[in-house]
């Protein structure tokens, strides 16, 4: 098409390229306005709470022990640790609520069993028996079958009271946040099979649920039915989650060590000092915030009595005794 004297003027084109040009403007202007309307069902976190406790006051806490140093969350913060934005839809509470409470070493299902027995986490994750909860929180089982008991390279973090709560409350709500699919799914190809590689040949899929000795803990009532109490008591605590806390010799872990503990002389949060004789032993498995050690949080133990028989207390106190 050639016009070598500019004289082939098109008007058709020229009103066709400005309809056009006006059809792209309202798009434009339209798409512009539906970015002012605020998003629909997306969360805040004044909507999200766990127990009495805000989304925003976890945000806190989880901001002034700095877990953004080595943890993400929705992609910010540092590489050192696995990301958290769907910790609590997979894990769920009582996992996390298990796990925070003595971090350097991953819970063992009875120390998940012991958290769904305190109502409010009940509540919260809506099913009452570990069967229902490991279906509700698949990642949950398959952080107790594979790593329960086995230690972590997360520091204990000592926190006080409701500081654990408040943090559930907050990964809740990054949890239910709208992400549009992040992160997305890791697919590995092979990934059972370089797994079993890499822990040195075992053939079977890590994922398949293959139960590791230590961490049932479903013996936790009646084990090893020929053994001695003290033999009972130590296969309790050590399948409760008890050792999590609690170190056999003296070293402070979450909570005191155990080592020379029987008989000594305990100096309480109150001031007064009682013998650590066998009957405040037991009080301090079953209701552990009857008596506070100095130094220590309360309600950073969980109350044992609904889960721990007397029997089986006294069995844990025979343990204890063969510690000194
Ligand atoms: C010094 C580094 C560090 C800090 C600080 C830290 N973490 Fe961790 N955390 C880790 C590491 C490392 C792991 C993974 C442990 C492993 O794989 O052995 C971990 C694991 C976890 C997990 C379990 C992840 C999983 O695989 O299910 C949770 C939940 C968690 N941390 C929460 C927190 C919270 C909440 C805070 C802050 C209050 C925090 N962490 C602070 C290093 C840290
Ligand atoms: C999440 C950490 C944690 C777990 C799990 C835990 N404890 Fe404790 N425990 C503590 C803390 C913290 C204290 C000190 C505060 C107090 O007196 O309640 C304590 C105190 C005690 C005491 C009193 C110690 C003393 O020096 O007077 C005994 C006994 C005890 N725990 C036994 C147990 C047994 C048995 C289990 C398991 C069935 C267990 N604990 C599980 C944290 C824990």
């Amino acid at each position: 098409m050639s016009c070598p004297d500019g004289s082939c003027f098109e008007p058709q084109k020229r009103i066709r390229a400005l309809i056009m040009l006006g059809l792209m403007m309202l798009v434009f202007i339209m798409l512009s306005a539906f970015s002012f309307v605020s998003q629909h069902k997306q969360v805040t976190p004044d909507q999200v709470s766990f127990d009495k406790h805000q989304a925003t006051d976890g945000k806190r806490v989880f901001q002034a022990y700095n877990c953004m140093g080595c943890h993400t969350v929705v992609g910010n913060g540092a590489y050192f640790a696995p990301d958290l934005t769907k910790e609590y839809a997979n894990a769920g509470p009582a996992w996390i609520t298990a796990f925070l409470g003595a971090a350097a070493t991953w819970p063992t299902e009875g120390a998940v069993k012991s958290m769904l027995l305190m109502p409010h986490i009940a509540a919260d994750s809506g099913v009452k028996t570990i069967e229902e909860y490991y279906a509700k929180y698949p990642g949950a089982k398959e952080r107790v079958e594979r790593r329960g008991g086995k230690p972590t390279y997360m520091p204990n973090l000592l926190f006080n009271g409701d500081e654990i709560p408040q943090l559930v409350a907050f990964m809740k709500y990054t949890s239910a946040m709208d992400t549009e699919g992040w992160p997305p799914e890791v697919k590995v190809k092979d990934l059972d099979k370089r797994i079993a590689l890499a822990q040195g040949g075992h053939s079977a899929p890590l994922r398949s649920g293959s139960k590791p000795a230590a961490a049932d803990a479903s013996t936790a009532g009646a084990a090893t039915a020929g053994g001695d109490i003290a033999e009972r008591g130590k296969t309790i605590s050590a399948s409760l989650g008890c050792v999590a806390c609690h170190a056999p010799g003296t070293t402070k872990l979450v909570g005191p060590g155990w080592g020379k503990l029987h008989g000594a002389q305990v100096k309480l949060a109150d001031g007064s000092t009682v013998t650590a004789d066998d009957a405040y032993l037991i009080e301090s498995i079953l209701k552990p915030n009857e008596k506070i050690v100095e130094g220590f949080p309360p309600s950073v133990m969980p109350p044992y009595e609904a889960i721990v028989s007397p029997d089986d207390a006294k069995a844990i106190v025979e343990y204890i005794k063969t510690l000194n």
